[in-house]
């Protein structure tokens, strides 16, 4: 459903203060860890975004009871559970569904599952989660084993491995540590993934009974236990990328924002480069304040994105979006994903001078951005057009705005408490089709 469009009038600052929201990535991860469990639990400080919602009817479709105690806060029981089959289309909405065949097979020793979805930037294999749980003993998990986008795993009994990933992979590592949570025996993953959501994800299943250590690092090492209790209640960290999202926003219009519950630790890869490009960052207790001030001249940089504490490739489309309106000419180095600059014909339409060579893009610098109609083409693209929208004088449209709903809760109302005018308008494809 893409039939709306966010409609800015850019060239304001943008002043205040504004409160981030519950991680994406860490919630998904612990909403398919949740189902493992053996008893209920409370999950607080869930993010109210289009992803959550869809995770949440997966779970609910496989007999979850789930209940919405607030807006950000859901009781769960997955006792109820008796399936280990998820091939609803709702699968193939969101990626962090395929979550849910490590969740199954910890818990069923069985797991069938259609392909997941989510953003098209390129490539995004799974053979590293398949290979994972083969080595745990799953038959059914070889790629040319799929059949029909249908992943059918058995495993009798799961047991411990030793689990060496050629390429850090964020899912590939949340997969495997929720498969060996509850598989016979020690698992160790080698070069594991260390974002902040693995820690979550670790840190969530820990308070249930399991037992992993080194999450954050990159050996994890994990011994398996037959239950994970329930009976507690966990709060989900703030979500670094659309923290870093605000950070752009407050830059690109020249403002002075302090961006309120983060960790800013969390943030020091994109805190670094902005400050390198001459902007004010400073980091609070569980805040950071962005602003320029009087006179600072802003240079370009060169980024290049990493697997966490690296630069995070989800912060590369609003970090380009900066660096057009620096002096020199900035380098953008996409590390991660195959085919990430998707957007830049997009942002082309607002005046932007940049040149893309395979996985690098250099930015020209620009005084300001022009107002376009551009489409979102993917969620955090989307994003980064917003801020560019912001900081563009005039009225811009970012159509197929449901895609940015699936990552950032309430972005309209964050915007307007900070002095943005935006809104959201009803958009069947022409710019003479919208209306307020
Ligand atoms: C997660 C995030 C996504 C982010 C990405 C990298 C979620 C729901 N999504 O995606 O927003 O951009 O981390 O920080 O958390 N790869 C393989 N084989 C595999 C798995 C991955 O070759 O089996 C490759 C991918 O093609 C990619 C790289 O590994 O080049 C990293 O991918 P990965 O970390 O797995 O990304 P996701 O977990 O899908």
């Amino acid at each position: 459903m893409n039939n709306y469009a966010y409609k800015i009038n850019g060239g304001k600052r943008l002043t205040g203060e504004v409160e981030i929201s519950g991680s994406k990535n860490a919630v998904l991860g612990i909403l398919a860890a949740a189902m493992m469990v053996d008893g209920p639990l409370t999950l607080e400080n869930v993010p109210d975004i289009a992803d959550v919602h869809v995770m949440v009817d997966l779970c609910r479709s496989l007999g979850a009871e789930i209940n919405e105690i607030d807006v950000h806060t859901l009781e769960i029981d997955p006792r109820p559970i008796n399936t280990y089959e998820a091939n609803s289309k709702l699968v193939s909405k969101i990626r962090a569904s395929y979550y849910l065949m490590g969740a199954l097979l910890g818990r069923f020793g069985k797991a069938t599952i259609r392909l997941p979805g989510g953003c098209n930037f390129g490539d995004r294999p799974i053979d590293l989660h398949l290979n994972a749980f083969r080595l745990m003993g799953a038959k059914g998990a070889r790629p040319s084993d799929i059949e029909g986008g249908i992943i059918r795993m058995t495993a009798s009994p799961l047991h411990g491995a030793k689990v060496y990933l050629d390429i850090v992979s964020v899912g590939a590592t949340i997969n495997t540590m929720l498969a060996a949570c509850k598989a016979e025996g020690k698992t160790e993953i080698i070069n594991a993934a260390k974002e902040p959501h693995i820690v979550d994800v670790a840190n969530f299943l820990n308070a249930m009974g399991a037992k992993i250590k080194g999450a954050g690092t990159d050996t994890i090492k994990i011994q398996g236990v037959p239950f994970l209790k329930g009976g507690f209640t966990y709060s989900i960290i703030p979500d670094q990328i659309e923290a870093g999202t605000y950070m752009v926003a407050a830059a690109v219009t020249g403002g002075d924002v302090t961006i309120t519950n983060l960790i800013p630790t969390h943030m020091e890869p994109l805190s670094a480069k902005m400050r390198e490009m001459g902007y004010t960052v400073e980091d609070g207790d569980d805040s950071i304040r962005v602003y320029r001030e009087d006179g600072a001249e802003i240079y370009a940089t060169n980024v290049k994105t990493a697997p966490y504490p690296g630069f995070p490739t989800d912060l590369q489309p609003q970090t380009v979006v900066l660096l057009c309106l620096a002096e020199g000419m900035g380098k953008m180095h996409e590390n991660v994903w195959q085919n990430r600059f998707q957007y830049v014909p997009e942002l082309q339409k607002m005046g932007t001078n940049i040149n893309l060579f395979e996985r690098v893009a250099l930015v020209n610098g620009i005084t300001r951005f022009k107002p376009a109609t551009v489409l979102a083409t993917d969620l955090r693209a989307g994003a980064a057009l917003v801020c560019a929208a912001l900081a563009a004088e005039g009225t811009s449209y970012v159509t197929h705005a449901s895609r940015i709903d699936r990552g950032y809760e309430h972005i309209v109302g964050k915007l307007r408490m900070l002095g943005a005018d935006i809104e959201r308008v009803d958009y069947s494809g022409d710019l003479e089709d919208i209306e307020a």
